[in-house]
């Protein structure tokens, strides 16, 4: 057996279809699973006439590498990282390229850029996104970290890479953990994009007593507009899905909990320690959380009563009105992540081209969508752009839409339907575009109770009160 062109560690879903999808670039592939059950299995029913080599121990994977050797690492993020790269690391040359493909935390990976810089290894911490089939035909790749690794396995990386606008949808992005950074954000931006969608399905089914197989005509019909994008389209797909077991639609057979791994709360986590305005992303966080408590739920709905349904709603003024706030809602969850990024690359030198970024997800991602090309114009031409909606057509979007958006959250409210990201997005821009907000009254109140003083509007200085000396 010659020496393969690059090895892939971890043969879950993600590591199978990236072993496969570098297979199918015309690349040798060694493999190797810490538990050899599954690299049996993937060996059996995958590879036949492939160029893809199973092995069954780190050292026998390490000897099968052509040189300097490239390691794609697909395993679970954390300490199966940790446990993986301390038996690795021993085993490699100076030179050698180690990629994380996996859904890292930024700090992980800069401690592990670290530790595999005192050996001499070349490290690249690279978000992964598409999934299952992404992986298989092409995902977005995001890349940080060391640039001498990208030099090396980046040809690697943009040929199995989908093909967006301006070519494939992976590029080096920056230093230290910039890759996992961007990743991190764009899954915030996913699970805010998702809820949005999930509260608009949410309107239509109980506001407006829609089928399933209706929902999915109005979502499919947005996915032939501005909206169109991965996630609208699976979801029209999902909603059209019939249950074999009970005839109905079978998203209604799922259990109302939504699970996470992690990302979005970390996406919010460094939102808050940044001081970057992106309330939508947690509010999405948050839905989830709230979905989890399901039991209490049930309790509170016979304890807490809502408003009764209103019987007077039309519905194509309402489907009008729902396609704008969910158009805002998409818009504002991509203007609070870039702007998280653009933050975040200046307190953390990252160094971004949110150009870049926007083009990298063009293709291939979870948050893939027509928006992405004009933000990614809307960045080129104005790279220190501050907030998406000041940018055309983002502004005529927020002009056209944001009647409809309001009118949506009334009827929300009107009928106890929780709707957090549409309304966070639109406390958010309705905050932003506003000269003069209450936060005088809250310097007012941290001066009266902790002498935290405060400014002035019409003269310099910082002042102290006596709020209530006579
Ligand atoms: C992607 C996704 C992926 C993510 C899953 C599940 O870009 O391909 O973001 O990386 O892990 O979608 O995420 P949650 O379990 O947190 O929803």
């Amino acid at each position: 057996m010659s020496a393969s062109d690059i090895g892939v560690i971890g043969l879950a879903v993600m590591g199978q279809n990236l072993a496969l999808n570098l297979e199918s670039r015309g690349y040798s592939v060694t493999v190797y699973n810490r538990t050899a059950e599954r690299t049996e299995a993937f060996a059996e029913s995958r590879t036949a006439g492939k160029r893809i080599h199973p092995t069954y121990d780190l050292e026998s994977f390490v000897a099968s590498l052509e040189t300097p050797r490239k390691i794609l690492m697909m395993v679970k993020a954390g300490e199966a990282t940790d446990a993986l790269m301390e038996q690795l690391l021993p085993l490699l040359d100076a030179g050698d390229v180690l990629v994380d493909g996996g859904n890292a935390h930024y700090a992980d990976t800069e401690r592990r850029l670290a530790q595999a810089h005192t050996c001499g290894i070349l490290y690249l911490g690279a978000g992964i996104s598409g999934g299952e089939a992404g992986a298989l035909h092409g995902p977005a790749i995001m890349a940080g970290g060391c640039r001498e690794a990208y030099i090396v396995v980046g040809p690697m990386l943009e040929a199995v890479a989908a093909q967006g606008v301006g070519g494939a949808c992976c590029a080096f992005l920056g230093p230290a953990s910039a890759g996992h950074y961007v990743k991190m954000v764009h899954n915030g931006i996913e699970y805010a994009i998702m809820q949005a969608l999930a509260e608009a399905y949410d309107l239509m089914r109980r506001v407006l007593g829609m089928s399933g197989q209706g929902a999915a005509e109005v979502f499919a019909e947005w996915n032939r507009g501005p909206l169109a994008s991965y996630l609208v389209e699976i979801t029209a797909s999902i909603l059209r899905y019939s249950d074999e077991e009970s005839g109905r639609p079978l998203v209604e057979m799922i259990l109302d909990t939504a699970a996470q791994k992690g990302t979005g709360k970390w996406s919010s986590q460094s939102a808050l320690d940044l001081g970057t305005p992106a309330p939508s992303i947690a509010a999405a966080v948050f839905a989830r959380i709230v979905s989890s408590l399901k039991g209490e739920r049930g309790e509170a709905e016979a304890l807490l009563p809502g408003p009764e349904p209103a019987a007077d709603v039309d519905r194509s003024e309402l489907l009008d009105a729902l396609r704008s706030a969910t158009l805002l809602a998409v818009v504002i969850a991509y203007a609070q992540g870039m702007r998280q990024l653009r933050d975040a690359s200046k307190e953390r030198g990252y160094g971004l081209d949110l150009s870049e970024v926007a083009r990298v997800w063009t293709a291939g991602c979870i948050i893939r969508s027509q928006l992405l090309t004009p933000i990614a114009e809307a960045f080129k031409a104005e790279p220190e752009l501050p907030y998406l909606l000041l940018a055309e057509p983002f502004r005529t979007m927020w002009i056209d839409h944001h009647q409809g958006l309001r009118r949506t959250l009334a009827r929300a409210h009107e009928a106890g339907i929780p709707v957090p990201v549409m309304s966070s997005s639109l406390n958010v821009a309705d905050a932003y575009r506003t000269a003069r907000l209450p936060a005088n009254l809250l310097q007012a109140q941290r001066d009266f109770f902790g002498a935290h003083t405060y400014r002035r509007v019409d003269r310099a200085g910082s002042f102290h009160t006596e709020w209530e000396s006579p």
